[in-house]
């Protein structure tokens, strides 16, 4: 160490003390400062210089968050208090068992319940030596669980060092759960099914499969969180739950924010059914509520029977799981030819809705749940995930039901299936298949693609069904069609001005929007932006060659083929010119280095009244400046709309100069004339 200069070891001292407090901004307070690229930098600089330095390298380290080396395998580790579980019920009668049981075991005592979320996630241990993380652990079978601390250590809202200096707390274990949030989970499945990866079934499932991932690289992608619900250190006698809940937030957790005490059990009864309405609301699964003796020396009183505390209880919500019978599997065709097969299924009411539609993805995945026609099968529905077939009920089988054969012809132009090799589905080839054809403009008016508003669904099929449209490129000619459109069912002249107006408007989207819009197989809205940077134009993507789109770093080979193939065909070819004729962009504008926004990054807060807050980042980035998430000293300006909350507040007190949505339209469009 004696030979490091000095300044280097306070520059990794300080970088990774600002790393630590911007991670718990982030994922604990959802109050960032600093936006991704900023993170990242430093984030980059201190790898660099913990590379160039080993020796500075520490267990607390945020470089951890990206991923540390592969294991192999998952130490054993035991549990120092054996990870119980806890008794189950669904009805009013069972808790006030509950209580009764509690009551007569705590004669003559005043005691109080906490009532906390059951998260529906994974649960997991952490054990603190010195105030740093030293060990992440699963339940396994209770008594001993698998040692995954370097996937823990992936996790932004696991504290790596805990963010007290009190010292009884420094030597501690923390437990609570690991959970995905609902949006996250979809967004990650999308994109797996996107580059023909297998699904996962749940939140709950990705979250288990995640944790037990060899790679910590491939860990630190995925988007877990963790809330913490248990508190133990042998260095101090600590009283209540209810007040672990609270320490355990100031040592920098997630924790539920929900918790309440009560003194009676018509309390707890009454928490357990507004939370069950509110089920829906939460970003996360929750599958019910649960019940702790607060005192944790009544807890201790009350003890444990064989693998369940006496002192709780799990008091669950409606199960969202239902059986029913699989009248059929009918197949969807997907825009760019992608064979999805859908259950019909015996109409069922599962946790408020009836459901009557499942996805079973891929033909892999009727086979390995052996899921046949007239079979009767467990339906599981969780919050905005489709419904999804988790098994079937064997006992239950009629007998002489046959394993189910896929289809070897598209349900809607009878052109033959095929499946590649290394592909999950099967694909209907034929371009001029009227569902590609729908799904492709679909997708093109789609938000994040052209977005043109008044282009859905039934719109797009009362056009293609009048043959008004058979590509993308025949929106741009439908003005054409201006008096035959108003004399349509449901239309008249003000809807067909407005949707006519729409697709004028969608003109004016920047290249990496109509390059994403294309919908080029494997090519997202993450992907479309990067290969924008290193090909500002559509005529030098379609020069370009396999090799040199795979020397792009986020490009691999299933996105590099699907590139090159998607140009190859002579018909995408046309339809670019057709485009181009059309006057879209089909090249990035050049960035506005002396615009008025130019180098100047803005956060926009509340409700514009004149725009989205796409439209409004849009503008902003035509003209050079940069939308951050969060208000910080380096923001110049918040553009306030109505309605504006905590991030005005923030900006007040840091000073920053704030603009209000009259202000801010007239500085881009003065500069939009000028253009
Ligand atoms: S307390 C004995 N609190 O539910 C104490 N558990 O069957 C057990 N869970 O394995 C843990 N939310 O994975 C507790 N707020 C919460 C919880 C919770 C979810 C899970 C946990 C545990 C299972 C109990």
């Amino acid at each position: 160490m004696a030979s490091i200069d000095r300044s280097v070891i306070q520059k990794v001292e300080r970088l990774r003390k600002e790393l630590h407090r911007h991670d718990y901004l982030y994922y604990v307070k959802a109050e960032p400062e600093i936006n991704d690229e900023q993170y990242d930098t430093m984030m980059r600089e201190l790898q660099e210089l913990e590379i160039k330095y080993p020796e500075l390298i520490t267990p607390d380290s945020p470089t951890f968050r990206v991923g540390g080396e592969p294991t192999k395998e998952f130490p054993t580790v035991t549990h120092e208090i054996p990870m119980l579980s806890l008794s189950n019920t669904y009805s009013e009668e069972d808790i006030k068992d509950f209580d009764r049981r509690v009551r007569s075991l705590l004669p003559q005592r005043q005691f109080k319940y906490v009532c906390e979320l059951k998260f529906d996630g994974v649960s997991l241990s952490l054990r603190y030596r010195n105030g740093v993380l030293t060990l992440g652990v699963t339940r396994g079978d209770g008594v001993q669980g698998d040692d995954i601390t370097a996937n823990v250590k992936t996790i932004r809202s696991v504290p790596l060092r805990l963010k007290t200096s009190e010292p009884a707390l420094l030597d501690c274990e923390v437990r609570g759960e690991v959970i995905m949030n609902r949006k996250d989970f979809k967004r990650m499945n999308e994109e797996r099914e996107r580059t023909g990866e297998k699904t996962f079934i749940n939140p709950r499932n990705s979250t288990a499969g995640t944790l037990k991932m060899q790679d910590p690289k491939v860990v630190a992608t995925r988007p877990l969180r963790f809330f913490a619900y248990f508190l133990r250190t042998e260095r101090k006698q600590l009283k209540n739950h209810y007040e672990n809940l609270k320490t355990l937030t100031t040592l920098g957790f997630l924790v539920d924010e929900h918790a309440r005490l009560y003194t009676s059990i018509d309390g707890v009864i009454d928490h357990w059914k507004r939370f069950e309405e509110k089920r829906e609301s939460f970003p996360f699964d929750i599958d019910g509520i649960v019940v702790k003796v607060d005192s944790l020396q009544q807890q201790e009183t009350l003890g444990a029977i064989a693998k369940s505390p006496r002192w709780a209880i799990a008091c669950k919500f409606t199960s969202r799981k239902a059986e029913t019978r699989l009248n059929d599997i009918r197949l969807q065709v997907g825009r760019i030819g992608t064979i999805t097969p859908v259950a019909d299924l015996e109409p069922v009411f599962i946790g408020g809705t009836t459901v009557s539609r499942a996805s079973l993805y891929n033909e892999d995945y009727i086979r390995e749940l052996d899921i046949r026609v007239g079979d009767m099968v467990i339906v599981e529905r969780g919050g905005d995930v489709i419904p999804k077939i988790t098994s079937v009920v064997m006992e239950k089988r009629p007998k002489g039901i046959k394993p189910f054969r896929f289809p070897t012809k598209c349900p809607e132009c009878k052109a033959q299936l095929i499946r590649l090799q290394g592909e999950a589905n099967y694909f209907c080839e034929n371009e001029e298949c009227p569902q590609q054809i729908r799904g492709r403009i679909e997708h093109w008016a789609s938000r994040g693609a052209m977005d043109i508003e008044g282009l859905g669904e039934a719109v797009v099929d009362q056009l293609v069904d009048k043959k008004f449209v058979k590509s993308v490129a025949d929106l741009y000619h439908l003005h054409k069609h201006r008096e035959e459109l108003i004399a349509l069912d449901r239309w008249g002249e003000k809807s067909v001005q407005n949707l006519l107006d729409g697709i004028e408007q969608s003109k004016q989207r920047p290249f990496h929007r109509v390059l994403y819009s294309l919908g080029i197989r494997h090519v997202g809205s993450s992907i479309a932006p990067v290969l924008v940077e290193h090909f500002p134009s559509i005529d030098a993507l379609m020069k370009t060659t396999l090799d040199e789109l795979q020397s792009v770093h986020e490009i691999g080979p299933k996105i590099a083929e699907s590139i090159i193939h998607f140009f190859q065909n002579t018909h995408n070819r046309l339809l670019i010119e057709r485009l181009r004729k059309a006057g879209l962009s089909l090249s990035a504008e050049k960035k506005k280095l002396n615009g008025k926004l130019a180098g100047k990054t803005f956060v926009i807060t509340g409700t514009l009244s004149s725009m989205t807050r796409d439209q409004a980042k849009e503008l902003i980035e035509g003209q050079g400046g940069r939308v951050a998430s969060g208000v910080s000293k380096q923001v110049d300006a918040l553009i306030v709309g109505e309605d504006a909350g905590s991030k005005l507040e923030k900006a007040t007190t840091l000073g920053i100069e704030l603009w209000d949505e009259d202000r801010f339209l007239k500085i881009v469009k003065v500069r939009k004339n000028k253009d």
